[in-house]
């Protein structure tokens, strides 16, 4: 066991594995047992990572692969209806700051839930939530995979994904696992409770956003149509303007976006 639960805040109950299929699908499965809010499961490795859209998250030795569970009804006083995006929006604002407290590195944030480094892809974040019979959340396993050393060099994610450094030795690379959930998780924990319903990480998630006034393929099923990036509206749909003039504001639940 890397992770030290006494560097944690009390709540937080963590569960490290070498390995797991997924830790969303492993945390699920305790779900349906009664495990409490702030259950965190974090695996070295997954040997069937998941992402958005049926993807698969390719996730071998070397990254941080950490699944939190919450139950936003009962986590925060009063919570108005959120949306999944915004459980997602305000993961990707607390990855973004944790990684550059910790390495100085600046990521940016391409809508909705991936995090960059020099244009190629270095997190993905996968919310994934059930509902309630009042339209509530029952839960949400909020997924961060982060890929922390190795190049992807001869995948097929060459040129398309990249790693926070080329190398790190094993307790190097120990280290920065550990420290990354632990800012990770405070940096999360911080905003979640006190901002999931004001809303107030919007316009940092916004600021973090790079794809602003950028030409992106918008693909939808089979559908591919090439778009300039306009704006982040308040609901976090993205204002696009498509090649032949028309514009639209895209659902993060029914479109993804590839950066030109
Ligand atoms: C995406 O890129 O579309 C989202 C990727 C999310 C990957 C993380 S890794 C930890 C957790 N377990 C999974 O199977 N997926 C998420």
């Amino acid at each position: 066991m890397i992770f030290d639960k006494n560097i944690l805040p009390e709540k937080f109950n963590i569960m490290h594995f070498p390995s797991l299929p997924s830790t969303n699908t492993y945390l699920k499965e305790l779900v349906g047992n009664g495990a409490p809010s702030y259950t965190v499961v974090i695996a070295d490795s997954q040997s069937a990572g998941r992402g958005r859209m049926n993807r698969s998250f390719m996730s071998r030795d070397g990254g941080l692969y950490m699944s939190i569970l919450l139950r936003p009804s009962s986590d925060i006083d009063g919570i108005k209806a959120c949306d999944g995006v915004h459980i997602t929006a305000l993961a990707a604002v607390a990855v973004s700051e944790a990684i550059e407290a910790l390495t100085g590195k600046k990521t940016g944030i391409k809508w909705v839930n991936d995090i960059y480094l020099d244009e190629k892809k270095v997190c993905g974040i996968l919310a994934e939530a059930a509902i309630d019979k009042s339209g509530g959340f029952e839960y949400v396993v909020l997924g961060i995979g982060i890929n922390l050393v190795g190049n992807f060099d001869g995948t097929e994610l060459e040129g398309i994904a990249t790693a926070l450094y080329p190398a790190l030795d094993e307790k190097a690379l120990a280290d920065l696992k550990k420290r990354l959930a632990d800012e990770i998780l405070r940096s999360f924990f911080t905003r979640y409770e006190r901002e999931l319903t004001s809303g107030e990480f919007f316009d940092d998630y916004k600021n973090g956003l790079f794809i602003i006034g950028k030409g992106v393929d918008v693909i939808q099923g089979d559908t591919v149509k090439s778009a300039t990036v306009i704006d982040l509206n308040p609901d976090f749909t993205l204002l696009v303007r498509y090649n032949d003039g028309s514009s639209a504001s895209l659902n993060s639940g029914e479109v993804r976006l590839k950066v030109k």
